[in-house]
């Protein structure tokens, strides 16, 4: 999918479950737009992966956006998968993706739903020798209910980041997404 490309993700892994929250769907449209825009990849490309397994679908939050944008503008600098200590760290789960070249929301979602070749529902756990498939359970978390990223060329004009903000976030450890 990636020919020329190399690509590299990073998830969190949560330690305990969070309480309960109360969730508020938005809704905005851009209709008629000749380019898809991103926020719109993001978010079928994940609601496709969790239709792919029968969850409900995730609804796009612009605070979330807002948060997945600031990191993204801080990662696009050094231009490299370096996890930043975030105020939100621990709030919102969050997916980060980088790779050389430039590419699309919907690529950038495309990488993590790759892992899931890597990752086998009934133990729970990436498949020997794979220790990313992290990425793609965060996707397909059940109980997480929406969502926001932003993308972002690098500093040095080549290369893409992209991060997705999740609430409720997933991957807690020893916990099945779905
Ligand atoms: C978006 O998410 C924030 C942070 O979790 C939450 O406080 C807010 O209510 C949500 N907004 C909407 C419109 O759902
Ligand atoms: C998702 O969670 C709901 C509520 O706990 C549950 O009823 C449903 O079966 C779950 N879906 C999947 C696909 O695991």
């Amino acid at each position: 999918m990636f020919p020329f490309a190399c690509v590299a993700t990073l998830t969190f892994a949560l330690a305990s479950l969070p309480p309960a929250a109360a969730l508020i769907v938005p809704g905005h449209h851009n209709p008629g737009a000749a380019v898809v825009p991103s926020w719109t990849q993001f978010l079928r490309a994940h609601n496709d992966a969790r239709s792919a397994v029968g969850l409900p679908p995730v609804t796009w939050n612009w605070t979330l956006e807002l948060d997945a944008m600031q990191y993204a503008n801080k990662l696009r600098v050094p231009c490299k998968l370096s996890p930043m200590r975030w105020t939100t760290d621990g709030v919102y789960g969050r997916n980060l993706y980088w790779a050389s070249g430039h590419h699309s929301a919907a690529h950038a979602v495309a990488a993590w739903v790759g892992e899931r070749r890597w990752y086998d529902h009934r133990a729970n756990a990436c498949a020997p020798g794979k220790t990313t498939c992290g990425e793609y359970t965060q996707v397909v978390w059940n109980t997480t209910r929406e969502l926001g990223c932003g993308r972002r060329t690098c500093q040095n004009g080549l290369d893409t980041v992209a991060v997705c903000d999740y609430f409720p976030p997933g991957n807690y450890v020893g916990v099945l997404p779905y």
